[in-house]
């Protein structure tokens, strides 16, 4: 089996507005299976440019009934490959060729279990019976040119069918949840049997591909910058470019004073020693902090660091002769999400990134870890033997801890908040809690003073709060059920040895409707 390269052939999945199109995306690629999302809108062209050797028309919430809901180019059908209709997709199936789909008189949510009726590739090496699951309002009802039904519920007669001339397939649950348990197999054989892709998409592969895709973007000569922020996104991104063009890629690595404790460290041992990047480290605290004096609005705060650091990297780029490149670590998800159906979502908080950057240096972008999703980056920093400690880091935002410090930033609070974020890491890797949980942090309350005891005397001083949350993206969060003694023993070690704290809390709010940062 050969390897697939990003240009290469691929499933193709039309996005039209289900929750789920990035899961359908993430489950192939787990099966090895190259894919991509675009827009149900695409055009012919896009399609073909695609190369797709078959297609997956997503789920989404509109009625194939109601006037101008979505469609797909006709070009789907007449393309000769095979075509996967999920949910929406296969009630598009139906209504395009001459079938009858009906608003069901009660939606359909939940579990259903699904009989078997055929012998056919899409549930070839499946028991007759699978669980899956349901999320509909219209159903299939009667069928038209070649279709046939594959598979029925006790509630929908239509859950699956096929053309198996044209090699079209329609399915009514939906394969990619996990409440559908078997369900990556039904992708599995949509994928290896009935469109023959046999390429396996795999690191070892994207890696030789993509040091190659680098050296033909930047040339021979062509030099390449990075702000390098110490976290996984970006050193991967750094690891790879330095793979395909060595020491012309210069990395910048600005030491804000809102980093936390060891975080520059780890940087410079990482990223200059063991990965041995060309990397230069730029201690800008004092500006930064200068500029964050007495400021105490969050979004006020956000646009400062986000304004300064761009002032900061775009001095170092300048120093460097000759540069026409910018890396940037964007992943799959931010580029599915400036194309989707929904598009991007309304502004909660500005996220500070470097994406500000090309616009004012005029520089063009290499972004070679704009086709993966998070798992997939890590599983490449591991390729390229980057330390299971900075791949497994939990995320750090941009404006580091001053979104941490409630209020105006001050150089007492940040030392008060290291020393007690740092306890609190060192006793959740103690207890082997730091890998389980999605992010982990400890925020300091600066205007909220509370009265303590300690020995024979009275404190009035600081409380900190410790956050821990689990969650699969960041979009919505819970809070970490931790261990109670484990929980006692970072609030002890923190009130017995960060001086200026004797309260420490926990947060219990989940995302939504509070976020995971507090500011
Ligand atoms: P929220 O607080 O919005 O956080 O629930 C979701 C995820 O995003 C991170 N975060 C940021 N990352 N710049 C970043 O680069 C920011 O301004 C920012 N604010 C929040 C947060 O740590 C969490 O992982």
């Amino acid at each position: 089996m050969s390897v697939a390269a990003p240009s290469a052939e691929k499933i193709l999945i039309l996005d039209f507005g289900s929750q789920y199109t990035q899961l359908i995306a993430r489950r192939l690629r787990e099966l090895e299976v190259y894919c991509e999302i675009l827009p149900y809108k695409a055009t012919k062209k896009q399609i073909e440019d695609a190369h797709p050797a078959g297609i997956i028309l997503s789920g989404g919430p509109d009625s194939v009934h109601r006037a101008g809901s979505p469609r797909p180019d006709p070009f789907v059908f007449e393309a000769g490959v095979p075509v996967l209709g999920i949910c929406y997709g296969m009630q598009l199936l139906v209504a395009m060729h001459g079938g009858k789909v009906s608003p069901s008189k009660k939606r359909e949510y939940g579990h259903a279990d699904l009989e078997v009726l055929a012998d056919t590739p899409l549930f070839a090496d499946l028991p007759n019976h699978l669980k899956v699951w349901m999320s509909h309002g219209d159903s299939a009802e009667r069928l038209d040119n070649g279709f046939r039904v594959i598979a029925r519920t006790p509630s929908a007669p239509f859950a699956a069918i096929s053309d198996e001339g044209h090699r079209w397939y329609g399915i009514q649950f939906h394969p990619e949840v996990v409440h559908t348990p078997l369900g990556s197999k039904v992708l599995e054989n949509f994928a290896r049997r009935i469109c023959r892709f046999d390429k396996r998409w795999n690191m070892a592969g994207l890696l030789e591909t993509q040091v190659a895709a680098i050296r033909a973007q930047v040339g021979e000569k062509g030099k390449v910058v990075c702000a390098l922020s110490g976290g996984v996104d970006s050193s991967v991104a750094a690891a790879l470019i330095s793979r395909a063009i060595g020491s012309r890629l210069y990395c910048v690595f600005v030491d804000t004073g809102l980093l936390r404790h060891g975080d520059r460290e780890r940087a410079e041992k990482v990223l200059g020693q063991e990965l041995r990047l060309n990397l230069k480290v730029v201690d800008a605290s004092k500006l930064f902090l200068g500029r964050l004096k007495n400021v105490s609005d969050p979004e006020k705060k956000r646009k400062i660091i986000g304004k300064t650091f761009i002032e900061v990297f775009d001095a170092e780029a300048k120093k460097l002769k000759g540069v026409e490149f910018l890396a940037q670590g964007t992943l799959y998800p931010d580029v599915i999400e400036s194309v989707s159906v929904h598009g991007p979502s309304v502004t909660i908080k500005s996220h500070h990134n470097v994406g500000g950057l090309p616009k004012k240096m005029k520089l063009k972008l290499v972004e070679p870890l704009r086709m993966l999703f998070k798992d997939e980056v890590r599983r490449l920093g591991k390729e390229m033997g980057i330390s299971a400690e900075l791949l497994g880091a939990h995320p750090f935002p941009g404006p580091g801890l001053a979104i941490r410090v409630l209020g105006a930033v001050t150089p007492e609070l940040l030392k008060t908040l290291k020393a007690a974020d740092l306890i609190m890491r060192e006793e959740l890797r103690a207890a082997g809690w730091y890998d389980k949980v999605w992010q982990a942090f400890v925020v300091i309350l600066p205007s909220v003073r509370s009265v303590g005891v300690m020995g024979d005397g009275r404190t009035y001083e600081n409380t900190v709060v410790v956050r821990s949350v689990d969650s699969r993206d960041g979009m919505t969060a819970d809070w970490s059920r931790l261990p109670y003694d484990l929980l006692q023993k970072i609030s002890s070690r923190i009130v017995s040895e960060v001086k200026g704290v004797n309260r420490v809390a926990y947060d219990i709010s989940s995302k939504p409707p509070a976020t995971i940062e507090w500011e």
